[in-house]
């Protein structure tokens, strides 16, 4: 893949990010896209490998990402302010709530491979749901830190880890970058935070595309 062609995909992956934030941001108080700039942000400011930064940046994709299995997952906007009291002042805030795109984790990795992003940023994108049902599993108080949209969605994503399944995910070669990602997901939700913008990770997307084209035409 050369320098235009990898261009070409990162603006239109970026586009779909920008697209997509148009968006309101299923319950939650800022868009999609400051969202993904702070979880991205954080990733680089813990120095990060670029496969890291652009798995944060790139992880909600499959919110937006074109796919015949798109299906939102609409509750009862009461539900919400049971676990967020505060979520009538979201925008776009209805009857009828959508809480995210099912499996928008396995839509986004799916995305990612496709247009020529590694194993490793396509398995980080598609953890970030079963690490927090990982999570919710391990541990009781991780539940309560989560937003009330993202409590809602656990129902939804098939509810938290049991015991066996805690103990089998512990043993993924990657699970201490997943469980680093979720964290930084989850911390990227400060309403008013200045981050970098998304042209910032432009040459990193590039440069990381055409890597992998190199690697695959040398295995
Ligand atoms: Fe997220």
């Amino acid at each position: 893949m050369n320098d235009t062609v990898s261009n070409r995909i990162v603006n239109s992956v970026f586009q779909v990010l920008v697209d997509g934030s148009k968006q309101n941001y299923i319950g939650e108080k800022i868009s999609q896209l400051e969202h993904s700039l702070q979880a991205a942000a954080q990733a680089r400011e813990a120095n990060a490998d670029d496969e890291t930064v652009l798995a944060a940046l790139l992880h909600d994709i499959g919110q937006f990402a074109t796919s015949a299995d798109q299906k939102q997952m609409i509750c009862d906007a009461s539900e919400l302010t049971e676990l967020d009291p505060t979520a009538t002042k979201t925008p776009g805030y209805n009857a009828t709530i959508s809480v995210g795109v099912t499996g928008h984790e396995r839509i986004g990795a799916e995305y990612l491979r496709k247009l020529g992003f590694s194993e490793k940023v396509a398995q980080l994108v598609e953890s970030h749901v079963p690490v927090k049902r990982y999570l919710t599993g391990k541990d009781n108080t991780y539940y309560d830190g989560l937003s009330g949209a993202s409590k809602l969605s656990l129902k939804y994503q098939g509810g938290p880890f049991t015991p066996n399944q805690v103990k089998a995910f512990e043993q993924d070669p990657l699970f201490h970058l997943k469980i680093q990602v979720r964290k930084w997901d989850d911390a990227a939700k400060v309403v008013g935070l200045q981050v970098p913008d998304l042209e910032s990770y432009r040459a990193m997307a590039v440069k990381h595309l055409m890597d992998q084209a190199v690697s695959v035409r040398s295995a």
